[in-house]
């Protein structure tokens, strides 16, 4: 077909000149990865992954290893899951220059990052460490489906539809608020906004946040789903939900409002 360009680090010659690649592996399941993310592993020398400590597997990592080969090199690069910015930062500027370093050696290198690449994603923070520290090195980005698109292609496996978004609506896609107070402001302005919420790292916060759901009438209207792609997703209304969970990696998907006109 005319007109398409490969993406960057494709195994065509024409694009050498990118020899780094930031991809978005998806949420979970290794058949989420795209056709160009997966272009891009195969064509990988050095397979770089973040990991919170030392000795950790990595989540994006257990996520693309379908596609990786024996012959590649794994690159673990340590971001600490620290509040204080001073470790943060010299993870960044670590990350970015050992990226470099294997670009220089001649290595093709990607770095992987789960669900997308640009949304809440480490990998925004080493793109900008590369720009800054390394402007003359070239990268690109491969995107990859977000947690909240899979979790809505989720839902219909338990025969629950929460399309993201119709028409006019928004969407916002953002980290569950800390406090309930601002978690009922946030329905009440989604609601008259007919904005559907998809409010990422519940976690910890669930048992007030069903709470809060169920005040508010809404606990049919919230899809819950932790761990999406994985072999032990669970994806359910929050009614299901018991709230004495500590889901470790899970999202709410809200939709309080629906088009007019509907089939
Ligand atoms: C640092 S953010 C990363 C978001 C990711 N870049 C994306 O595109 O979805 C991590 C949060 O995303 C959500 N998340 C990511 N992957 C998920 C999955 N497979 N199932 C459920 N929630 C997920 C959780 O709310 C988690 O706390």
């Amino acid at each position: 077909m005319a007109g398409w360009v490969p993406l960057p680090l494709s195994t065509s010659s024409e694009c050498s000149a990118v020899q780094l690649t930031l991809v978005g592996v998806g949420p979970g399941n290794p058949e989420l990865l795209t056709v160009a993310a997966v272009r891009a592993l195969e064509a990988a020398d050095v397979i770089a992954h973040p990991i919170a400590h030392e000795g950790a597997e990595g989540m994006a990592l257990a996520i693309a290893s379908r596609w990786l080969r024996p012959d590649q090199r794994c690159l673990p690069l340590l971001f600490p899951m620290v509040a204080e910015a001073e470790p943060r930062i010299a993870a960044w500027r670590a990350a970015a220059d050992a990226l470099v370093d294997e670009v220089r050696a001649g290595k093709r290198v990607v770095l992987l990052c789960e669900g997308d690449v640009s949304l809440f994603a480490t990998g925004s923070y080493v793109q900008l460490a590369l720009r800054r520290r390394h402007p003359d090195v070239p990268f690109a980005l491969i995107p990859g489906i977000p947690s909240v698109c899979a979790a809505a292609a989720a839902a219909v496996e338990g025969s629950h539809d929460i399309p993201l978004a119709f028409q006019q609506e928004g969407l916002l896609i953002r980290p569950c608020p800390d406090t309930e107070a601002e978690f009922t402001a946030l329905l009440d302005s989604a609601r008259r906004t007919s904005t559907v919420l998809g409010l990422l790292k519940v976690g910890q916060r669930w048992s007030w946040v069903r709470a809060a759901l169920e005040q508010a009438g809404l606990l049919d209207q919230a899809l819950f789903a932790q761990r999406v792609g994985w072999p032990d997703q669970w994806v359910a209304p929050a009614r299901a939900v018991p709230d004495d969970l500590k889901p470790y990696f899970s999202l709410l998907l809200v939709r309080q409002i629906w088009p007019e006109v509907l089939p």
